[in-house]
């Protein structure tokens, strides 16, 4: 289905109340304040860009409101990827296999993908599961200011680490906040988005 403009809130996929080791609050901040932040400020840009003149509009105005575009709309896609990857569920054997052949064993891809997100504990970023269609692999990408998706990858799981993902729940701790999203894994819904990908 088409998303309509004004871009809207997309319902929270997972059950806030039950995420093992991450409270209710945070999550229902982070999707309200943060997800619902970034949807609210794309759709100021987007009312912006529709009354822009282009043909007069200096080019520091067609770059800055085409620049926060992209961070606004890429934060709203990569959270909704995020609460997609919330929910601890079990890998189809197609994902299983894929990652096998891609990273060695699933507790192999789980150790990089884990130590790339606490790589950026008190920075901030994501880290992304993501299907390469050029190459027909898995990879686990890194991107920073929302904006880094590898191109043509459609990202599968993300590890949203930015400060307020995890500083209610974990303060500076953002290794303990990996560790409970690495035992929440939607890992279902993964293998569906997958399929999906591939176009089977
Ligand atoms: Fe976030």
């Amino acid at each position: 289905m088409r998303i309509t403009i004004p871009y809207e809130l997309k319902p929270l996929s997972c059950n806030p109340g039950a995420i093992a080791g991450m409270s209710e609050k945070i999550i229902v901040s982070h999707y309200e304040n943060n997800y619902g932040g970034a949807v609210k400020r794309l759709n100021a840009i987007e009312a912006q860009l529709a009354a822009l003149d282009w043909a007069t509009a200096p080019v520091f105005t067609i770059n800055g409101l085409k620049r926060e575009q992209m961070v606004a709309m890429n934060s709203m896609l990569l959270h909704e990827a995020f609460f997609d990857s919330l929910g601890a569920s079990q890998a189809s054997a197609g994902l299983a296999a894929q990652i096998n052949a891609d990273f060695g064993s699933f507790d192999k891809w789980a150790a990089q993908f884990a130590a790339m997100g606490k790589a950026l504990g008190g920075g901030s970023g994501w880290v992304l599961l993501a299907w390469s269609p050029r190459d027909g692999k898995l990879v686990n990408t890194w991107t920073a200011d929302h904006t880094g998706n590898l191109s043509g990858a459609t990202p599968l799981l993300a590890l949203d680490m930015y400060e307020h993902s995890y500083h209610m729940d974990f303060g500076a701790k953002a290794g303990a906040y990996v560790d409970a999203f690495m035992n929440n894994l939607n890992l279902e819904l993964a293998s569906a988005q997958l399929l999906a990908a591939k176009g089977v």
